[in-house]
């Protein structure tokens, strides 16, 4: 009896502590799982933060860009009013005595003239800064909340537009844009893949060269081809072109971050970018973005190349 019952103390003492070490096992976890969110949470800001500063980033790049592009049709505007101060003061001596003679007549037709040409020339610059500005907009709109229509085709005209200065009189831009349906999408973030990708492309390609330019649908997604004629990238350093940080640019031209935060951003709207290479022959990235928005989120950070 005596030996039963010290038995059943030492059973409940066993019980009692392994309830207790199970106790403590689940509140450790649980205090373990907390802790991890809260790692997670950070990761997740401080990914949000990186993007948004390389986004800054590349806003700089593009307003160098767009700068270089406004000063030349600027610089046909100031002359423009120059010369057409010089003809109209020319026009106010022949108007002096308030009558035009039969001697004078083919010079008021000349400086009529001029001011015509004055005036298409400067249509035409006004033209050329209306876009760059409209472009600088749409590439440097603020982050919606809700996705947006985007015309892909225009997008990558308007990243064309916007390097004009890297590509103007070495490379040649060959187009073969499909009859796409516009894409769900953030746009300011897909602009930002599009513009990484097409200077990554301009700044492969030593000399003169060609960047293609491809759209296609099918099954409910859009593809964007971007081809250039560049170095290529040889196939062991393939893996490591999507890790941030990874550039074979100089400082100052690169910092690694333009792959892997397009790649991060075209995993978000629930698309791919897939890479072909071939050494001394070029590249070719191949964006793939679903038509209707599906928001997929990223990948968990840990599994995630950010
Ligand atoms: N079209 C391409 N042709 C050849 N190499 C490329 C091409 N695109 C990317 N790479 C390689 O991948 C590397 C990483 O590209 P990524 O855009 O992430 O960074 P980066 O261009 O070096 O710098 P950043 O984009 O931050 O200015 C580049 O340094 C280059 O070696
Ligand atoms: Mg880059």
């Amino acid at each position: 009896m005596l030996f039963h019952t010290g038995l059943l103390i030492v059973l409940a003492a066993v019980l009692v502590a392994l309830a207790c070490m199970t106790l403590w096992y689940a509140l450790a976890c649980r205090r373990g799982r907390a802790e991890l969110e809260g790692v997670r949470e950070q990761v997740r800001g401080t990914k949000e933060e990186l993007i948004g500063a390389a986004r800054l980033a590349s806003l700089g790049t593009l307003v160098a860009g767009v700068t270089h592009e406004i000063s030349t049709p600027l610089g046909a505007i100031r002359s423009n009013r120059d010369m057409l101060r010089r003809v109209v003061e020319k026009l106010e001596a022949v108007l002096a005595d308030g009558r035009v003679t039969d001697d004078e007549i083919p010079q008021v037709a000349k400086l009529a003239g001029a001011i015509s040409s004055i005036v298409e020339v400067d249509e035409l610059a006004l033209e050329r800064i209306t876009g760059q500005v409209r472009t600088l907009r749409t590439f440097g709109c603020g982050e919606t909340e809700e996705p947006q229509s985007y015309d892909v085709n225009q997008a990558l005209e308007d990243g064309v537009t916007l390097l004009r200065h890297e590509i103007k009189h070495r490379i040649t831009i060959e187009r073969d844009l499909g009859d796409i349906p516009h894409i769900e999408c953030h746009p300011a973030q897909i602009n930002q893949v599009l513009l990484n990708i097409l200077l990554n492309a301009c700044q492969a390609i030593d000399g003169k060269g060609t960047i293609g330019l491809r759209s296609r649908e099918s099954d409910g997604e859009v593809s964007v081809e971007i081809a250039d004629s560049g170095a290529g990238i040889p196939e062991e350093r393939l893996e490591r072109i999507f890790k941030p940080g990874f550039t074979t640019k100089s400082e100052g031209v690169g910092m690694g971050l333009g792959l892997p935060i397009s790649l991060h951003i075209v995993q978000k709207h629930g698309g791919r970018i897939d890479v072909r290479s071939q050494p001394g022959e070029g590249t070719t990235f191949v964006v793939v973005l679903p038509v209707q928005y599906c928001g997929e989120p990223a990948p968990e950070p840990d599994s995630a190349i950010l």
